[in-house]
Order: C-alpha cells, then sequence, then structure tokens
C-alpha cells in the first residue's frame, strides 16, 4: 500500500507530524528504530529528566526548605532505586500515551531504521535484519539529534563512569563526586539533580558564562544561585582529556585565555558539551539529499529537501535543538502537505532550563538587542517584592521585559525563578500577537500570584510598577 506520509523518527517532531497529518486526512506509517515511541525527549531525555528534578527537589526541600516553614519532618530518607521506578513509570506512561495516539488515527508503526532510497521509498530494516521497502508521496526526517562529545577530545562513554545524559538518568547510586563538562543546559539540569541528592558536582564550561546565548544577567543570578546550593561552578575552562585510570576519572581543563592545566578525580564525570544531528545511516547522500556546513539537512521555508517530496524537521535541521521547536515544525509540514499554509514563528520560541529557580526566556537578550543596535527600554521586577513569593518563600529572582523604544512593542522576556517555565508563556503569546509592555501591564492579573511579578515588570516597562 502507497502511504500519503512516512515519517521516519518518532520524537516529539515525527510524532506530532504524524499525529497532525492524520488529523489532515492523510494515511501515515511511522518508523522508529527503538522498541518505544517517543524519541530522546520522552525516552532519554526531557521526560525522564524532569521526573528526577522534581523528584529530587522534593528531597532537597525536605532536607532544607520545610523547616523554615514550621514543618517539621524527620531527615528525609532517599530511596533511589524508588525514585528511579518512579521516572522509568513516567517515561513509560508517556509513550504508551504516543503508541495510543497513533492506534486512535489509524498511524502504522514500523519498528526498525529506516533510510531513503529517493523520492518516495523507505526501506525499515529490523533487528533481524529483514528489510521491507514502503511507498509514500512524502516522506519526512525527523530522526533527531545524538551525544557529540567535546570536539578534538577522544571521549569513551561507558554510561557508568564517563556518561552521556543516557547514563545520567540511569546511576545505581549517588556518587561521591560528579565532574560535568559543560554549563549548558543538560549540564546544568542532571548537576542539579545529583548535587540535590548528595554528590559534589563541578561544572567545568569554556565560555565566561553558564547557560552561553541566555540572558547576560538572568544567567549570571542562576550562577549565584546554583554556587549558593554548592555547585562549584568554573568558568573559562576548556576540558583537554577525559580518562578512566582506574575505578573513577579524572578530567584535565586548562584556562581558555592559556596557562596551566588541572586535573581533577571524579566518581563520574558527565559530558553535555552539545549534541549532533542524528543523519548517518540514512542514505540521503545517495538519495541526493544535500547537507548544510554543519551536517544538518538543508532545507527550504517549507521544510523541502533538496529531493522533491523528502522534508525535514526539528533537531536534525537548523534553529533551536528543542523539543517544542520540532513538534511546531511537524505540526506546520504536514500543513504544508495537505496544501494548507503551515508556519513557525522562530522569533517566538520559548526556552526553559529545569533548574531550581528555573530559567525561561522567549525572545531577545539585552544582548542581542544591543548588537542589532536596537533603542530598547527594559523594565524588571524582583520575586523579593512579590506576595506570593514571600509567602512560599520562593523569592529568588526576578522578571525582566525588553521593549522598543519607540514602539513599546515586546521584544524579549526573561525569567528566573520560581514556576519560570510556566510564567514565560503569557509573554509568549503576547509576543506572537505583537503586544506592548502596557498591554502586559495593563491586563489583570490574579492576586496574590508569582505572575504578577510578570505584569509589575511590564509597568516598569513602561511607567513604573506599583509594588516596588
Ligand atoms: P549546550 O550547547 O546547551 O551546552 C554545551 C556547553 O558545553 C556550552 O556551554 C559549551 O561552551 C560547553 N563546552 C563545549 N566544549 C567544551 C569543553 N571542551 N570544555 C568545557 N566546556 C565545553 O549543550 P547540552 O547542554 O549538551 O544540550 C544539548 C542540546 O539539548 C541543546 O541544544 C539544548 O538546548 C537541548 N536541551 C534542552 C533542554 C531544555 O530545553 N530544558 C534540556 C536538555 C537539552
Amino acid at each position: 500500500m502507497a502511504y500519503d506520509l512516512i515519517v521516519i523518527g518518532s520524537g516529539p517532531g515525527g510524532y506530532v507530524c504524524a499525529i497532525k497529518a492524520a488529523q489532515l486526512g492523510m494515511k501515515v506509517a511511522v518508523v522508529e528504530k527503538r522498541s518505544t515511541y517517543g524519541g530522546t525527549c520522552l525516552n532519554v531525555g526531557c521526560i525522564p529528566s524532569k521526573a528526577l528534578l522534581h523528584a529530587s527537589e522534593m528531597y532537597h526541600h525536605a532536607q532544607h526548605g520545610l523547616d523554615a516553614l514550621g514543618v517539621e519532618v524527620a531527615s528525609p530518607k532517599l530511596n533511589l532505586e524508588k525514585m528511579m521506578a518512579h521516572k522509568d513509570a513516567t517515561v513509560k506512561s508517556n509513550v504508551d500515551g504516543v503508541a495510543f495516539l497513533f492506534k486512535k488515527n489509524k498511524i502504522d508503526g514500523f519498528q526498525g531504521t529506516g533510510k531513503v532510497l529517493g523520492q518516495g521509498k523507505v526501506s525499515v530494516t529490523n533487528d533481524k535484519g529483514e528489510e521491507q521497502v514502503l511507498e509514500a508521496k512524502n516522506v519526512v526526517i525527523a530522526t533527531g539529534s545524538d551525544v557529540a562529545g567535546i570536539p578534538g577530545v577522544e571521549v569513551e562513554f561507558d554510561e557508568k563512569v564517563i556518561i552521556s545524559s543516557t547514563g545520567g538518568l540511569e546511576l545505581e547510586k549517588v556518587p561521591a563526586s560528579m565532574v560535568v563538562v559543560g554549563g549548558g543546559v543538560i549540564g546544568l539540569e542532571l548537576g542539579s539533580v545529583w548535587a540535590r541528592l548528595g554528590a559534589k558536582v563541578t561544572v567545568v564550561e569554556f565560555l565566561d558564562t553558564i547557560l552561553g546565548g541566555m540572558d547576560g544577567e538572568v544567567a549570571k543570578q542562576l550562577h549565584r544561585m546554583l554556587t549558593k546550593q554548592g555547585i562549584d561552578i568554573k568558568l573559562g575552562a576548556k576540558v583537554t582529556a577525559v580518562s578512566k585510570p582506574g575505578s573513577g576519572a579524572k578530567v584535565t581543563f586548562e584556562p581558555v585565555k592559556g596557562g596551566e592545566s588541572t586535573t581533577i578525580d571524579a566518581d563520574v564525570v558527565l559530558i553535555a558539551t552539545g549534541r549532533k544531528p542524528c543523519t548517518e545511516g540514512l542514505g540521503l547522500a545517495k538519495a541526493g539529499v544535500v547537507m548544510d556546513a554543519r551536517g544538518r539537512v538543508e532545507i527550504d521555508h517549507h521544510f523541502q529537501t533538496s529531493v522533491a517530496g523528502v522534508y525535514a524537521i526539528g533537531d536534525v535541521v537548523r534553529g533551536p535543538m528543542l523539543a517544542h521547536k520540532a513538534e511546531d515544525e511537524g505540526v506546520a509540514v504536514a500543513e504544508i502537505i495537505a496544501g494548507q499554509a503551515g508556519h513557525v514563528n522562530y522569533d517566538v520560541i520559548p526556552g526553559v532550563v529545569y533548574t531550581q529557580p528555573e530559567v525561561a526566556s522567549i525572545g531577545k537578550t539585552e544582548e542581542e538587542l544591543k548588537a542589532a543596535g536596537v533603542a530598547y527600554k527594559v523594565g524588571k521586577f524582583p520575586f523579593t517584592a512579590n506576595g506570593r513569593a514571600r509567602a512560599m518563600l520562593q523569592t529568588d529572582g526576578f522578571v525582566k521585559i525588553l521593549a522598543d523604544k519607540e514602539t513599546d512593542r515586546v521584544l524579549g522576556g526573561h525569567i528566573v525563578g520560581f514556576g519560570a517555565g510556566e510564567m514565560i508563556h503569557e509573554i509568549a503569546v503576547l509576543m506572537e500577537f505583537g503586544g506592548s509592555s502596557e498591554d502586559l501591564g495593563r491586563t489583570c492579573h490574579g492576586h496574590p500570584t508569582m505572575s504578577e511579578a510578570v505584569k509589575e515588570a511590564a509597568l516598569a516597562t513602561f511607567f513604573k510598577p506599583i509594588h516596588m
């Protein structure tokens, strides 16, 4: 049978694309090499890490946060096995959910490795080496990304001592010491998990800031908070070697500016220095699919590759490697294939870092506006002046709004604080509609909520906040 669409890969990009296409009336097949749907995000990424982030935060809170609220508990005990079981159950319910949605939308699943044979043909090779060829009018490549390793440094992942994010979700006991290479999103999130559970965590970061690319003020504030939580962060330090001489590991780094190198020992080393697109074994070169200089699949404005009827979305193409960006691209490409006007607004894609406090960002950073020579105004409001935050003892952090100086149109929003990842979305909706800081500041917000700090920051942007 010929399909209307074959999607290769069932991560957030692929599975959302498949469901949307089926909803639009297409006959859809999905090829997935894992035994479960959901890709990195659901199986070994966003979802399991959030289960561990939440559970470890509860443990940490029970140890350090409850007493001040007048809740006295006996010394809390960690049951890591049970915490991991919670994580595994969370993954299972999510991947089962995707399987259910596929069934509901009459999507055919093929377990195996997909290969593009050219326009309209995809081969699937299963674990037993059996190959079959599927036919479709359209093909979407949504194969995601994989751990990149450290550029120029040989690293042998054993996922026990030298680990990637996958191993970081599976440790059987809390290591006494952990070195995290890379102070980006994965390093800080997983570093936080194991620090809260008792590991002495050292983060070694090449840049002179953590979370490079995020708003500088926000990154600095998070740096302070993580340091307070006992995480040792070394900036401007380039890791040059990672070895496993005995039972533990050694990490060597040198100042980026030049100077003596340092070697530290650790029970576990987490490598979190970025991800690379998964394009190997897909037969892309042979099929005539052109790649860009950074090894990503090149696409046009309609997500179409150099081969007609072959599209690509998500981590395998340009843009931020984020699950929600892939999801939106999945919807857009399904709409385009169905003859509709699919579109993704790349200017309004939130970024959330699930540390404690959380960091959330949308639109331009202050550094980007400065570099582009845009005349802007800034409004800020600290959670120390927010009643709900005081009541919950969650006063760390602030909201920052950036708006065009002339038009007052909001160009960016940045939040560091408890629940930042939820609060960012009102700024996202406002920006999607081209709203101003005055629009946001004049929108009635429920009281008492943390979100009132967003309103106050908007008031501060166009005039003055009330509660400061
Ligand atoms: P990243 O790109 O966020 O951070 C990697 C860091 O490693 C950079 O700060 C870089 O300067 C540093 N680095 C590179 N080489 C180094 C060296 N030799 N020595 C010291 N530091 C070095 O990559 P990460 O954290 O691995 O995440 C991969 C992707 O997954 C990212 O695109 C990220 O956005 C995405 N992701 C998103 C999450 C979220 O949205 N909450 C959660 C997890 C991952």
